[in-house]
């Protein structure tokens, strides 16, 4: 081969080579990793959303689909985050374990970044933003969605049996449950009255504190005390287990079984009457595939006698991690999923009920979803979870026991004790 013939293919080659590399790091500077789990509708709605933002703006999104439940999703994201990897960028995080998140300094503060003026952190739930999106004077994180418990009832059903409305107290539950599992028996075994989330996950501990509180207990830290045995407490354990063991309208897997998903396909194939749910069942209930479509009402959930109505607050928020390489392009993505017009694509297309307060104004989501008006009293008064950043360690023992008295493997007030024993130990740990 003649000499100069081959070294210019070989600076060819080079130049081909430094070329391909230019444009793959400049285009990878572009790939922004986002994490987000859910049910498989709102895994599908994220996935066309990041193809749409990209559209728009010439940035690609690597979606990192996570599963459902909060813990695996808080796990998933900490293997990243402990090992300071700059991926996912952005991600959503459960308003259970953003304190967490923020006291182990992984939080950007969203008001340094690039247009951060731009961010409309007044148009979102003010007592949500200020439990959860603001650290140390920092704005770590925006309300994606609020979520509140919720009754889901069937209206067709009430009628049947000649009910007029739905249950305001746990009795009536109680009472119309057992009536109308009686009779659906006769055409389908598997009906129950009544499907909530009893699995030993962090959705127990929501469902236990709407009991808790619609009978005025609650768990209460104050001044590094906890307080969580208490007689309210105790009868409402005891009313969660006989719901499965003593009235028999709750089936037996709850406490093996039912997470929200568990709970929301039970309910959607016309094996229950009622379902204590989160808001994004909706959407489900009411999709063209659905059994029970056009048949599904909502209310608060019902309480004890001099109790309140409670539901617990939940929700998920969008945060950008501190390791993140690409924070101009996720300050981006923030906006723009927080954009008026997402939001309430959000409510349209998913049920969810958005961070923002002004789509609960929106004529055409209110006339899609006229119980939203409602909803958002509902949750600016819901019960709030404590801010602390070793939540997840009071839960996990909540957790334990409250599962283990459902398994029936233990008494109620057995079971708060020695809740409460290993939740101080978790705090008074903490403080040390
Ligand atoms: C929902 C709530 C979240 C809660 C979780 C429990 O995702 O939004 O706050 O911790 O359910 O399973």
């Amino acid at each position: 081969m003649n000499h100069t013939i081959g070294n210019r293919r070989i600076i060819g080659a080079v130049i081909l080579s430094l070329a391909m590399c230019f444009t793959s790091c400049s285009r990878r500077e572009k790939v922004l990793t986002f994490a987000v789990g859910g049910a498989p509708n709102e895994l599908d709605f994220w996935e066309q959303l990041c193809e749409n933002f990209q559209k728009e703006t010439g940035i690609e999104v690597n979606l990192i689909r996570q599963p459902t439940d909060t813990d695996q999703r808080r796990q998933g994201l900490m293997v990243g985050l402990r090992a300071k990897k700059s991926d996912p960028d952005i991600f959503l995080m459960d308003v259970a374990w953003i304190g967490q998140f923020a006291a182990s300094g992984w939080l950007e503060d969203l008001n340094s970044l690039p247009q951060s003026e731009s961010i409309e952190v007044e148009k979102f739930f003010p007592t949500v933003v200020n439990l959860a999106g603001i650290y140390e004077g920092k704005l770590i994180a925006l309300p994606i969605y609020v979520d509140g418990g919720l009754l889901y009832y069937r209206t067709d059903l009430l009628e049947k049996y000649g009910f007029r409305r739905p249950p305001e107290t746990w009795k009536e539950l109680i009472d119309m449950s057992t009536k109308v599992q009686a009779r659906e028996r006769a055409t389908n075994p598997d009906f129950w009255g009544f499907v909530w989330q009893g699995a030993q996950y962090e959705g127990l501990v929501c469902n236990f504190l709407e009991f808790a509180v619609s009978n005025n207990g609650g768990l209460l830290l104050e001044d590094g005390k906890i307080s969580v045995n208490t007689l309210e407490n105790v009868q409402a354990l005891q009313f969660m287990r006989d719901l499965i063991c003593n009235y028999r309208i709750s089936p037996p897997n709850t406490f093996t079984e039912m997470k929200e998903e568990e709970v929301r396909i039970f309910f959607q194939q016309g094996n229950a009457l009622f379902e204590r749910n989160w808001p994004y069942a909706w959407g489900n209930h009411q999709s063209e595939s659905s059994p029970v479509k056009g048949k599904v009402g909502i209310s608060p959930l019902p309480s004890f006698p001099g109790g309140r109505k409670a539901s617990t607050l939940g929700g998920w928020h969008l945060g950008i991690s501190i390791f993140s390489d690409s924070k101009k392009e996720a300050a981006q993505f923030l906006k723009y999923v927080t954009s008026y017009g997402i939001q309430k694509q959000l409510a349209l297309n998913l049920g969810w009920n958005p961070g923002r307060v002004d789509i609960y104004e929106d004529p055409e989501v209110l006339s899609r979803l006229p119980h939203l008006k409602d909803l958002r009293v509902v949750f600016e008064n819901a019960y709030a979870r404590p801010n602390v950043p070793y939540y997840t360690q009071i839960s996990e023992v909540l957790q334990r026991y409250i599962n283990a008295v459902l398994a029936g493997k233990m008494e109620p007030v057995e079971a708060l004790v020695k809740s409460e024993e290993e939740i101080s130990e978790v705090v008074r740990n903490y403080a040390r």
